[in-house]
């Protein structure tokens, strides 16, 4: 399986802080931000990895992270999405490394206590499809939210104001090779974005969607609250080790 970090877009809620820089390289403790899914694919056991980036400081992304021989990588791969189309318009670029190999794809902003190793090998077994981590959270009208009938995924809905769970799709997805084919026909949201969530609902209409519970805490690090609480996590957990 091959990864996919998702680093691109524009940061605005960050604002001033991504005014002269990516959001991805800001400090998440004591390492920039990108670093932390990078570890989490590494430990996976992922060693082909692509970074999707863009904007005005993507050469930034080669000086900090190189050829990924700090993260015991022998090379790593990078490209340069135009413009803000969004999640899945960033995802469209990683259709030729696929190369029809099955992907683990993570935004880059997501940042995990636990492993995704027992998901990856486990999807290593799912003939097709996708599979996506779901974590219960206090604020899931921020995120992507699963809707249940009967203990099975019917729907999932983008920030709704009224969610009906308390589950958050988190940003870590496992999809097989139909994933570019299902991205390619999406149409733009009302904001103006491929929302990966649509990616999903095609994968979950298909009935080839699973999902597993996230063990650990996660979180991401797109906003002022979840940027400060991401950095005492991980401090609050380096301090345990
Ligand atoms: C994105 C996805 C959302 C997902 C979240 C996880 O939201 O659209 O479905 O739950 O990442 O971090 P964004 O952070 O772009 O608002």
């Amino acid at each position: 399986m091959k990864g996919v970090i998702l680093a691109g877009g524009t940061g605005s809620r960050l604002y001033p802080l991504t005014k002269v820089t990516n959001k991805h390289l800001l400090p998440v403790y004591k390492a920039p931000m990108i670093y932390y899914p990078l570890w989490t694919l590494v430990h996976a056991g992922i060693q082909q990895i692509l970074i999707v980036t863009g904007g005005r400081n993507a050469g930034d992304f080669l000086r900090l992270l190189s050829n990924g021989k700090e993260f015991g990588l022998k090379h790593l791969n990078y490209t340069y999405q135009e413009g803000e189309g969004g999640i899945a318009d960033a995802l469209r670029l990683a259709e030729d490394f696929a190369e029809g190999e099955k992907i683990c794809v993570l935004l880059g902003d997501n940042i995990l206590e636990g492993s995704i190793k027992p998901a990856a090998d486990n999807f290593e077994r799912q003939p097709q499809g996708a599979h996506i981590l779901l974590k219960e959270v206090a604020n899931p009208e921020r995120f992507g939210v699963p809707v249940f009938e009967g203990g099975r995924i019917v729907r999932i809905e983008e920030k709704p104001a009224h969610p009906a769970s308390r589950f958050a799709v988190t940003g870590v997805y496992f999809y097989d090779s139909t994933v570019f084919q299902k991205a390619n026909q999406l149409k733009p949201s009302h904001r103006g974005e491929l929302e990966i969530t649509d990616v999903n609902n095609a994968y979950l209409q298909e009935g080839t969607l699973t999902h597993s519970i996230l063990d650990g805490w996660w979180t991401d690090a797109g906003t002022f609250e979840s940027l400060r609480s991401a950095t005492n996590l991980v401090a609050d957990t380096s301090a345990k080790i």
